[in-house]
Order: structure tokens, then sequence, then C-alpha cells
């Protein structure tokens, strides 16, 4: 069954945590609800991992509406949260509404993620929120901030900075945010926002402390082999099995082992299949 966002507010009270995971496609997305995964994010990660990008920048909201609709057909009892991608919330309230609302209603995501926490960010939250969609707020490492932070660099790492990233865990609590991710602080730091937050905290390379952890999956199952950050814990490795698994076929294709027509053919009745051969020697006399 589906969880929902009182569903989460009650695992955060338990002290239960919550298992966020990326997913971009159907079949992926299908994998990630067997295992029983509370939550999917379609990232704007998608960029790098699906698209080929080398950043998040390029990605549009039709290729997000696209994978979030592919993800719902994957996983339709997974609470999934879509990721406004670069540029469809920072123009004005009303294109982030809009754009936000795409989200719920094109592709039934559940709430959408929006990064930063300065005043206008702050505004966009309020008004997403007031017209009736959940937000996820995400500061931290913020990708889309890369110019700003000077590039894919971990964040709190001193007093002000972390006070700093506290004082904007609570502006977007204010302005309605349900829930914020926190990426890329030290332990310490996820700890101590965590423990000052009225709404539940998920973190990535944010520590042990948060409500809940989050991956990439393409990270975690050792398939995203261009870079792995340094708080990744890989679990599997499904980049070398498919390696293996497309060297042996191009193995035994070249060597004549497959097909092998007795087991991966199709079957033509004998005596049709006799009349057939007849045929073609009487036409190539
Ligand atoms: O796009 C994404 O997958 C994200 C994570 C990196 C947090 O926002």
């Amino acid at each position: 069954m589906k969880k929902t966002i009182p569903v989460f507010r009650q695992m955060v009270e338990k002290g239960e945590k919550i298992v966020y995971l990326t997913a971009y496609d159907y079949l992926t997305a299908k994998y990630v609800e067997k295992a029983g995964i509370d939550m999917i994010l379609v990232g704007d990660s998608l960029g790098m991992v699906t698209l080929g990008y080398d950043k998040t920048f390029p990605v549009t909201m039709e290729d997000m509406i696209s994978h979030c609709k592919a993800v719902r057909r994957g996983a339709p009892n997974t609470f999934i949260v879509g990721d406004m991608p670069f540029m469809s919330y920072q123009v004005s309230n009303e294109e982030a509404i809009r754009n936000a609302g795409r989200f719920v209603k094109e592709a039934d995501c559940d709430c959408i993620k929006l990064e930063g926490a300065g005043p206008e960010i702050c505004e966009r939250v309020r008004a997403i929120s007031g017209a009736g969609i959940m937000v996820m707020g995400h500061i931290g490492l913020t990708p889309q901030f890369e110019a700003q932070l000077g590039g894919y660099k971990a964040q709190g790492k001193s007093v002000d900075a972390a006070l700093k990233l506290m004082d904007e865990a609570k502006r977007l609590e204010e302005a309605g945010a349900w829930a914020i991710l926190v990426e890329g602080v030290p332990a310490i730091v996820g700890k101590a926002i965590t423990e000052a937050a009225g709404i539940p905290i998920l973190g990535i390379g944010a520590g042990s402390y948060t409500h809940g952890q989050l991956l990439i999956y393409a990270d975690m199952v050792g398939y995203y082999d261009n870079f792995c950050p340094k708080f990744v814990k890989v679990f599997s490795h499904v980049g070398d099995e498919l390696l293996k698994g497309f060297q042996a076929y191009a193995q035994e294709v070249r060597e004549g082992t497959f097909p092998n027509d007795d087991l991966h053919a199709y079957k033509i009745d004998p005596e049709e299949a006799a009349k057939l051969e007849a045929l073609l020697k009487e036409k190539q006399k």
C-alpha cells in the first residue's frame, strides 16, 4: 500500500527510517517498488544518469514529466517526488505553481521538490503549497546552485555555514515545506538540522541521523560509473552484470552459437517445413 505524508510523519515519531531512492524509468521503478522502498525521487539527476548530460541544467519540464509518468507506471503504489528542473520555478510564483501542478496532474506525483531556501524560493514554496501541492525542500549541496557553491562540494563545513543551513531549514518549514532533503553536509550538521526540525528531514550524504536516507539508484547498484560520491555505498554491481551479458551475447552471435534454432526460434509444422523445402528446391532448378 502506498505510504502517505501522515504515514511518513508517524514513522518519524516512531523513529522508523524512511527509505528513499531515485528512479527514472518504468522498469527500474518496478524493481524499486518490489524492494519495498518507501519513497521514490524522480530527480533531475535524470540528466546525468539517463540522458547523458554532465549537469542537471539542460533537463526540461517535458523530460521530467515523461520520466515521472514512466516511473508512476512502474511503481503505482509508491510515494513519488517529482523534481522541478532548473528554470521551472525560478521566474515567478505563477510559473512555479503551473509547473508544479503538471507533476501532480499529468504524472500523478505525490509531491514536488525544489532547491534552495533564499527569500524568492521560500516565496515559491509558500505559493506552491498554498495551491495545495506538497513541497519538499532541498538544501546543502544543491546542484542547481553549482555556480554559487563553486562546484559540487560538501556544504556546512564551518560553524557559520552550519548555522546558515539550520536557518534555511527553519525558513523552508515556515514557508510550508512538509519535508526537507539535506544533501552533502557533515553528519553533525545533518543531526543538528534534524533535531531542530518539526518536519521530516531526509538526507543524502548528510550522515546517519536524518529521518531517512536517499541515494541515486544508479550509484548504489554500481551502474553509473562516470563518478561516485564519497557518501555512496555500492550494494551490487549491475554495470558489471550488464557488461558480462552484452559481451557474452556479442561473442555467441559472432561464433554462431546464438541463436540455437532448437531453443530460440519459432517452430513450424514438419509437414509444412518439408513442403516449403521441396518448393524452394524446385525453384532453384
Ligand atoms: O536530482 C536528484 O537526484 C537530486 C538528488 C541528487 C538529491 O536532487
